[in-house]
């Protein structure tokens, strides 16, 4: 396993340690979460009881595999902790999520948690947001209306694709990637994303997180939001 797996894979055991009997439990997406997964099902297998929710049809179907008891979200409006990885974060606790394109159900499922972690390797932790393009999820009818509105605020633009298809997330419907040359107010960024229609959700994380995981080598460095 090269290292960032392995740090990957130990920042998830380190989370999964903050579960607790009787949680509902947000499942994230992406490879870091995926090793979440794997960890909680290693606790359930031990005589653990959660349910949870996956927040992607790919999270779902290896939670299933895993055995991890699931909820269906449609049912549910709040969450005790959420698990998920992180494209980019800050010291800020501002993230950049969605380059498995499950930026929108994240969103909901982290709004939805009392308590979200990110857990990451070290490569995500940036000093500013921005090196990795922004996802927006657009409604197909309104793609090529979004990508110019997102040139206009100054980005590079780019549809996503899937070998020559668009790539299409789990509600059937496009991504743009965006990039400036400094993503200089990350709220900004999200107020004018949020003001664009058709474009369904962005990928900018400001307010969810409240507790970041990072492995460095053998260590698992843990922040807590509003904590030095
Ligand atoms: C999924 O849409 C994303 O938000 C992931 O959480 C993010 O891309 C991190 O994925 P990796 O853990 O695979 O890097």
């Amino acid at each position: 396993m090269s290292r960032l797996e392995s740090e990957k894979a130990l920042a998830a055991a380190r989370a999964v340690d903050e579960v607790r009997a009787g949680m509902l439990v947000g499942l994230g997406t992406g490879s870091t979460a995926a090793y979440a997964v794997k960890s909680l099902s290693d606790r359930i297998r031990q005589g653990l009881r959660i349910t949870a929710v996956a927040t992607s049809q790919a999270t779902e179907t290896l939670a299933r595999r895993l055995q991890v008891p699931l909820v269906p979200f449609q049912r549910i409006s709040s969450v005790d902790l959420t698990i998920d990885g992180a494209d980019e974060i800050d010291n800020q606790f501002q993230a950049i999520k969605g380059g498995g394109g499950a930026l929108l159900r994240e969103k909901v499922i982290g709004t939805a948690s009392t308590r979200m972690i990110v857990i990451a390797d070290s490569s995500k932790l940036v000093p500013q947001l921005g090196k990795f393009p922004l996802p927006a999820e657009v409604v197909p009818f309104a793609t090529e209306f979004a990508r110019a509105r997102l040139a206009e605020l100054g980005a590079s633009v780019t549809l996503r694709v899937a070998g020559a298809a668009p790539f299409l997330t789990d509600q059937g419907n496009h991504i743009l990637d965006a990039t400036w040359s400094k993503l200089a107010s990350p709220s900004e960024i999200a107020a004018a994303l949020a003001a664009i229609p058709g474009i369904v959700e962005h990928g900018l994380f400001l307010d969810q997180i409240d507790t970041i995981m990072i492995a460095r080598g053998d260590t698992v460095e843990v922040r807590h939001r509003g904590q030095a």
